[in-house]
């Protein structure tokens, strides 16, 4: 495992780290052994960074990250998030009220006193006009109950007007061979600030790992079922906002492109690793083998400029007159 520094933390983060969500909920049942079992996974193919949230199964999530830190003596950094308890989202509700209930609760379930790093879950744009949620932020560091904290965006822009406050240290954001956007207008911005990126959905919730078909079913309670059109939150969560029949195809193009011997997974983290602006591709996993095959995208060659040429090509024809402009 290659590690890169997070902004300016001072935390060098393992380049392939590990998104907590699906062992928490919204992706079908996983039992508790394969949750503790792909946590220690990560931990044992050296990951030391963990991103999960408070509404991941209602806590559950942070709950297990917190056994899996009492059961390890290595050195884990946890990123949580706050706001999407909110019933519905608007600027009013990132009050220092609902604020301090949030990281409280994160506090209790992760077992901790201090979070390391706290990022807002995806707020309303508005949100980057009210530089008081920011000083509100800043007091909780002050106070502290939170060691560092970030944003995670949906938008492009939104990651722009974030990173305009200087002491947010991260930003979270979709990136992957079927969005490419943040490369283009972002990561410029966000190294000249030393800003951290964390490479979120990082195989398209699946789709780039080409295991998917057309006819693959999925829970009904996974969000691959139930939010296939945005039906709960925002559609570019689910697939990367990719219409399922066309990210097939773009995928059986990738597919092509394989080195011997290097899996669709591990060919998609690579693709990642190539932008130095990233500091972390976060994929989620529900078993330890799929932990195993992520976490080894760290040991592969780079990939050659033809092959990133051809990646671009597929993202042109298939993708990018999809899905570019959105988010
Ligand atoms: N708004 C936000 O802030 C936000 C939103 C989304 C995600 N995130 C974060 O980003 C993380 C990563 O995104 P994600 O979990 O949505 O999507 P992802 O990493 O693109 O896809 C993860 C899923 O792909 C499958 N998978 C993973 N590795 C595999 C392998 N080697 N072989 C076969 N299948 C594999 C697993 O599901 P199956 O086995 O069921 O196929 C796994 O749950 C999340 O866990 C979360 O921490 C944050």
């Amino acid at each position: 495992m290659n590690y890169r520094p997070l902004g300016r933390t001072g935390w060098s983060v393992s380049e392939i780290s590990f998104g907590a969500w699906a062992i928490g909920g919204s992706w079908g049942h996983v039992s508790e052994q394969d949750a503790l079992g792909t946590l220690h996974q990560a931990v044992d193919a050296g990951v030391n960074f963990i991103d999960t949230a408070d509404v991941y199964g209602d806590g559950r999530s942070e709950r297990l990250v917190a056994q899996l830190r009492k059961a390890r003596k290595e050195e884990i950094v946890v990123a949580t998030k706050a706001g999407r308890r909110l019933p519905r989202q608007t600027v009013e509700g990132y009050s220092r009220e609902n604020l301090t209930a949030w990281i409280e609760d994160s506090l209790r379930n992760l077992s901790t006193d201090a979070l390391d790093l706290l990022q807002l879950h995806c707020p309303p744009t508005e949100v980057y006009d009210r530089p008081e949620v920011f000083a509100m932020l800043d007091d909780f560091v002050k106070a502290g109950k939170i060691r560092y904290y970030g944003v995670s965006v949906q938008k492009v822009d939104e990651a722009l007007n974030a990173i305009a406050f200087p002491n947010v240290q991260t930003v979270q954001i979709i990136f992957n061979c079927f969005r490419q956007r943040p490369a283009d207008i972002f990561f410029a911005a966000a190294k000249e600030r030393q800003v951290g990126i964390l490479a979120r959905v990082p195989l398209a919730s699946g789709l780039l790992t080409g295991k998917l078909r057309a006819d693959s079913m999925f829970a009904a309670d996974d969000h691959r079922n139930f939010n296939r059109h945005g039906e709960s939150f925002d559609v570019g969560e689910t697939f990367s906002g990719v219409d399922y029949k066309v990210g097939l195809e773009a995928v059986e193009e990738v597919r092509r492109l394989l080195p011997e011997r290097v899996s669709m997974s591990q060919f998609a983290l690579r693709w990642i690793l190539m932008f130095d602006a990233v500091s972390c591709a976060i994929p989620g996993g529900k078993r330890p083998g799929q932990v195993a095959e992520n976490c080894s995208a760290s040991d592969l060659p780079p990939l050659s400029p033809e092959t990133m040429a051809q990646i671009g090509h597929i993202y042109d024809q298939k993708i990018r007159p999809l899905v570019h402009h959105r988010w």
